[in-house]
């Protein structure tokens, strides 16, 4: 079954044929964050008049690569949130449009499964259960995966989102858009005990996260170095801040694995990319007998080929959409509507 999908939901504009939820026959992402770099962060309304313009010649490029014409589409699927609504809207409008026009199923999925289903693209032979660590610009989420269609969240951020942290600090440090790999890169030439910033644990057999206090520890640490006239190394505080949220993304996440009883873990999300996160994880679930799985960097950013693998799971376990499908932007894990 070839799924044609369409991502929309923040400022990437992409397109995917994915095949049998497990291959990629093609994934076009048209990134929007050279337009958005100079304001420091996504305009909602830029990046909807984006989607708009690029959209159909994404459609285009997606089939000429894969060689296909829509004749060729089984089913089209589409993200109807959470995310910006005004993006949400113009793949959704579309999809419905190619749905309806050929007669084929529209399928609705949920960003954050579409994350999580990145894996399964990555690795063929990955089934649930799993747990699963979902890390972006919007969300901090331990997911249970218990089988294609059945997500439990087990811990969330009760504040900011772990990329929205990165994205912050990124910017005060002057390091730019998107934060994420800019203080992933200044770290790398940085010392992470350099500034004992907090680690917050809150209740320890919980497994939520926050990371407000941690961002604000940060700049006060700059606000106080401004006003005494000292000089501040962007890669230490880079380094000392990474360290400080990527080892509770790591004691949260093994703490739930164990608690669990659960040997498989994988994580999902734009913060996955993370170079310090990625080698902390890996050694700590070695160390518990546990296996990690995380995709490639260009399937845990946004991208259609995640959202047309979890729309064929959605779709073999029943679930159709029909033209009345909305836009939701806080739609909540494991929900339609
Ligand atoms: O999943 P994603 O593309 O979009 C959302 O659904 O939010 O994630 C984007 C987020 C941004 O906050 C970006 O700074 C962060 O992922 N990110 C990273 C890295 N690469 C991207 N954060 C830490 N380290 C990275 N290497
Ligand atoms: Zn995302």
């Amino acid at each position: 079954m070839k799924i044609l999908s369409i991502e929309t939901s923040c400022d990437e504009t992409s397109v995917a044929i994915v095949e049998d939820g497990r291959k990629i026959l093609t994934n076009r992402i048209y990134s929007q964050i050279d337009i958005h770099q100079k304001y420091g962060g996504v305009v909602p309304e830029i990046a909807s008049r984006n989607h708009v313009t690029k959209l159909p010649y994404i459609i285009d490029e997606a089939l000429e690569e894969s060689q296909l014409t829509l004749a060729d589409v089984d089913a089209i699927g589409v993200t109807n949130g959470p995310g910006l609504v005004g993006a949400l809207l113009i793949g959704l409008s579309t999809a419905k449009a190619i749905a309806y026009s050929l007669g084929k199923p529209l399928i609705g999925v949920h960003h954050i499964e579409g994350h999580i289903a990145a894996n399964f693209l990555q690795y063929p032979e990955l089934e649930p259960p799993f747990l699963t660590l979902v890390v972006s610009g919007g969300h901090s989420h331990l997911v249970l995966v218990e089988d294609y269609q059945t997500f439990k969240v087990l811990g969330r951020t009760i504040d900011d989102a772990a990329g929205e942290a990165f994205d912050k600090i990124s910017r005060v440090l002057g390091l730019g858009y998107p934060g994420g790999p800019a203080i992933d890169a200044a770290a790398q030439n940085g010392n992470p005990d350099a500034i004992p910033f907090p680690r917050v644990l809150l209740d320890k057999t919980k497994y939520d996260f926050s990371f407000s206090g941690l961002k604000s520890a940060v700049l006060n640490y700059l606000n106080g170095k401004k006003m005494k006239n000292e000089d501040v190394n962007p890669n230490d505080v880079a380094a000392s801040f990474q360290m400080a949220v990527i080892e509770v993304l790591v004691i949260k996440t093994i703490a739930c694995a164990k608690s669990i009883g659960m040997k498989t873990i994988c994580m999902a999300g734009g913060v996955s990319c993370n170079s310090l996160l990625r080698q902390m994880m890996g050694k700590a679930a070695t160390d518990e007998g546990m296996t990690l799985h995380y995709p490639d960097p260009i399937l845990c950013t946004d991208n259609a080929a995640m959202i047309g693998s979890m729309a064929y799971y959605n779709y073999i376990n029943g679930e159709e959409s029909d033209l009345s499908l909305n836009g939701i932007p806080g739609l909540k894990i494991g929900t339609r509507q």
